[in-house]
């Protein structure tokens, strides 16, 4: 039987051949997953023998990971503003950066009001549930086209009890004008596909071979979801209602563009924290 420490090392290894980057912390954040404990107290516990079932299951998740399988997709699940998310291959992993958008949203609308909310893209609903949990006045429809998504979104809206102020809906943004919700929300956020065709292709492993395209990529020059959601928004926003997107590196100035040609005012930018654009959002006018 190994210990903690020799499946550490023969792990590390392991991981270090293949190319993946920090591979000592992978295996130690996935070996302290399977033994339920904080990846530090692994260091009390070096000397202690693996259980079988132990070992078996984490030859698993270090193969897995051996083949650029995100930890997040291996252990099912993930932090995002606080909140634990299930996360599998039908949805993006939530991204840090994300969490910038749920603040921008929160500081600048009034949380006494009720508000109603149209998220486009709802992955796993991390969207969503930060925001109804946050603004317990609020009601919120969330859209995505894949149903796979959805049923990753309803799990985590049940996990966070927020059946009642929460409504998934499976659509294509594209073709649907979404005509039975005119003049309805004080607030539409996005994260959409943002990464351009080309650009697709030299992402890393990680996000090429596991997470989904239609999350990733526009398949097209990156603004395709902005256009159109723009365009969209104008009808489907109160007057003085608000339009958030979460952007790209170096998509700022033509999403701003975007907005204003549809009749927003006010366009706001806000920098992630490494200083890059990451948060635009305006009022209908
Ligand atoms: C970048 S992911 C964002 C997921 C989640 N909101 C987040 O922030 O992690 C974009 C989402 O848009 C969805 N999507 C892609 N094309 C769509 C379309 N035409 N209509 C509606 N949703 C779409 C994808 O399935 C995916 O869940």
């Amino acid at each position: 039987m190994l210990t903690v420490l020799e499946s550490l090392k023969l792990s590390t290894t392991f991981l270090e051949n293949k190319g993946i980057e920090s591979a000592r912390m992978n295996a130690e954040l996935l070996l302290s997953h399977i033994l339920n404990c904080k990846r530090l107290d692994l260091y009390l516990r070096f000397d202690q023998p693996l259980k079988p079932n132990e070992t078996n299951i984490y030859r698993e998740f270090i193969t897995r990971r051996g083949n650029f399988e995100p930890f997040q997709y291996i252990v099912g699940e993930v932090e995002f503003y606080g909140l634990k998310f299930f996360v599998d291959k039908n949805v993006l992993i939530p991204r840090q950066e994300t969490e910038i958008l749920i603040e921008t949203i929160l500081e600048n609308i009034s949380k006494t009001d009720e508000l109603k909310i149209l998220d486009i893209g709802s992955g796993s609903g991390n969207i969503p549930i930060s925001l109804a949990v946050n603004l317990p006045l609020s009601k919120v429809i969330s859209i995505d086209i894949s149903a796979e998504a959805i049923s990753v979104a309803e799990k985590n809206r049940e996990l966070h009890d927020l059946k009642s102020r929460i409504g998934f809906i499976k659509t294509d943004i594209l073709t649907n004008n979404l005509d039975k919700y005119l003049n309805t929300f004080d607030v539409i956020v996005s994260n959409p596909p943002y990464v351009n065709k080309q650009e697709f292709a030299t992402l890393q492993k990680e996000i090429v071979d596991y997470e989904p395209e239609i999350a990733v990529t526009d398949n097209c020059d990156g603004y395709k979801f902005y256009k159109a959601i723009s365009e969209k928004s104008r009808n489907l926003l109160k007057e003085n209602g608000m339009l958030f997107f979460e952007i790209g590196h170096g998509q700022s100035e033509k999403i701003k563009n975007i907005m204003s040609e549809n009749g927003f005012e006010k366009i706001t930018i806000i920098k992630d924290y490494s200083g890059i654009d990451r948060v635009v959002f305006g009022v209908k006018r």
